[in-house]
């Protein structure tokens, strides 16, 4: 692995356990999932395939076409065998950290966000990157995070699309419970 990529790799990790300290989630957990998220990064397209019909996987036409997004389930499947690990959060978390999963748990959720925002990433200020950490809610934190990437006219998966309409529905939900709330205490 190269340095970079290491280097990136901890950002995501001290980014990610960040967030879980304010949100509340296992900072174990945030941490395996951060550190493993990348593992096979490095490898060569081909390989991926050959590695998940190896396992009896079927691969999709879109994964076929652009085989770098499967090092997400490839790294979910090296812990897994290799490194024993068993918490789906965590293999969710790492399966899906690049497109994103509606659905998808906190500890996933934790993870994509902080590979989107750590602060290596040079499409990322200290301004966004505050912004981010400050929001009380992962949904805020994804929301942010998405509406970024669409303005810098990256295309958004439909996985992401889906979680994104799913943070805005939990989002106004939280807000509405808030109003509510405040109402009732007057
Ligand atoms: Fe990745
Ligand atoms: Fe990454």
């Amino acid at each position: 692995m190269s340095p970079r990529r290491f280097e990136h790799i901890l950002r995501v990790s001290g980014t990610a356990q960040e967030i879980a300290k304010n949100l509340g989630c296992s900072l174990e957990k945030v941490r395996l999932a951060a550190l493993g998220h990348d593992l096979a990064r490095q490898w060569d397209g081909s390989k991926y395939i050959q590695y998940l019909e190896a396992r009896g996987f079927s691969i999709r036409y879109e994964f076929r076409e652009r085989p770098i997004l499967l090092h997400g389930p490839v790294a979910a499947q090296i812990l897994k065998e290799e490194y024993r690990i068993h918490d789906e959060d965590i293999l969710e978390a790492v399966q899906h950290h690049t497109l994103g999963k509606p659905g998808m748990g906190l500890v996933g959720r934790i993870l994509y966000v902080a590979d989107y925002v750590e602060p290596g990433r040079k499409y990322i200020d200290q301004g966004f990157y505050q912004q981010i950490l400050a929001e009380s809610s992962i949904h805020g934190m994804v929301l942010g995070v998405i509406e970024h990437a669409r303005s810098r006219g990256k295309t958004v998966s439909g996985q992401a699309l889906d979680m994104e309409q799913e943070a805005r529905n939990a989002y106004t939900d939280s807000t509405k419970t808030q109003v509510s709330y405040e109402t009732q205490a007057i």
